[in-house]
């Protein structure tokens, strides 16, 4: 039975180990903080895959082909997908998002810089699976930059390559940027930054809960806490208690209840996996890719892959 988003809140916050999903950090606010992190010189990802994009756009358009639709996956301002158009020349770009307000006006936005593509904004909820039944027939490509795939837990990565390679039914395919492992120096300060971003964007997280759940978290009793996992070859974001803290959450056909948290207890609010290059391109491999294309940076910090879904 599909949850509602204050019930999967609920659920979430009470289990043995609270944890909010990543997907409710992009709220306005959030998705405006996230836009800035991009800008921090200790946030590499965004600027070391601009770079790998920019150095190799004649090979990427050829590795890609005729593109009859353009599906950016987790739009957010569409700035990536925007720099495409001119070498990849896609005939329809759909922009799919979580946050609709925001997506809209950027689509809406590119729209007059664009008027001969056919644009289209639609809210999508990533995590679930997808399906594009109205162009099935088209040669699709699906766009998903800016190591978004870093933060769904591996099993659930191959099961949206998996789905993902079904629905370009042997045609078309998949123009993806990862992170790369790294030294955790590196690593750590890209969610550590000491202009306190990535920490505000962490905190937001809760304003968004109290909106959506009706729930009183304060954020003067929450810190911002990141570090590179090593073995499990991922950056951890969690929410850490400043001191005990009891916090109301209204019911949603559940009972309300008070949550307790004792100082220094945690709720984890992200992953963000780290692959190596090989560990990666297998990964799509296995899903049913082929005939796959990398470009990577002079330091090794991030990848960018093409791969066919007609191997
Ligand atoms: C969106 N995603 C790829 C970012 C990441 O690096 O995992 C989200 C982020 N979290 C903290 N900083 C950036």
């Amino acid at each position: 039975m599909k949850q509602t988003l204050p019930q999967e809140l609920h659920r979430s916050l009470t289990a043995d180990v609270p944890f909010i999903s990543p997907k409710f950090f992009y709220d306005d606010i959030g998705s405006h903080l996230f836009d800035v992190i991009t800008l921090l010189e200790e946030y590499y990802p965004t600027r070391t895959e601009q770079w790998i994009m920019d150095a190799n756009r004649a090979a990427i358009a050829k590795a890609v082909g005729d593109c009859d639709v353009l599906l950016d996956l987790g739009a957010g301002n569409c700035a990536k997908a925007s720099q495409l158009f001119n070498s990849i020349k896609p005939k329809q770009y759909r922009a799919l998002d979580i946050s609709k307000e925001y997506l809209e006006a950027a689509v809406a936005d590119l729209q007059k810089q664009f008027p001969y593509i056919a644009m289209r904004a639609e809210a999508i909820d990533l995590s679930l699976p997808l399906a594009f039944p109205d162009i099935a027939e088209r040669r699709k490509i699906f766009f998903f930059p800016g190591s978004s795939i870093g933060n769904y837990d591996p099993e659930k990565a191959d099961q949206f390559f998996a789905n993902l390679a079904q629905e370009c039914h042997g045609n078309g395919g998949l123009l993806i940027g990862v992170d790369l492992v790294k030294d955790h120096e590196t690593l750590n300060l890209a969610y550590n930054d000491p202009l306190g971003v990535t920490a505000a964007f962490n905190l937001n997280i809760l304003l968004n809960v109290n909106r959506i759940t009706g729930s009183h978290f304060n954020l003067h009793d929450w810190e911002h806490y990141a570090f590179f996992n090593e073995s499990q070859s991922r950056i951890e974001m969690h929410l850490r208690a400043r001191s005990d803290v009891t916090v109301s959450l209204p019911g949603d056909g559940t009972k309300e209840r008070a949550i307790a948290f004792k100082a220094g207890d945690l709720i984890h609010t992200e992953n963000s996996y780290k692959y190596t290059e090989d560990g990666f391109t297998e990964k799509l491999r296995r899903a049913g890719f082929g005939n796959l294309q990398t470009w990577t940076d002079p330091k090794k910090h991030f990848l960018v892959c093409f791969a066919n879904a007609n191997k």
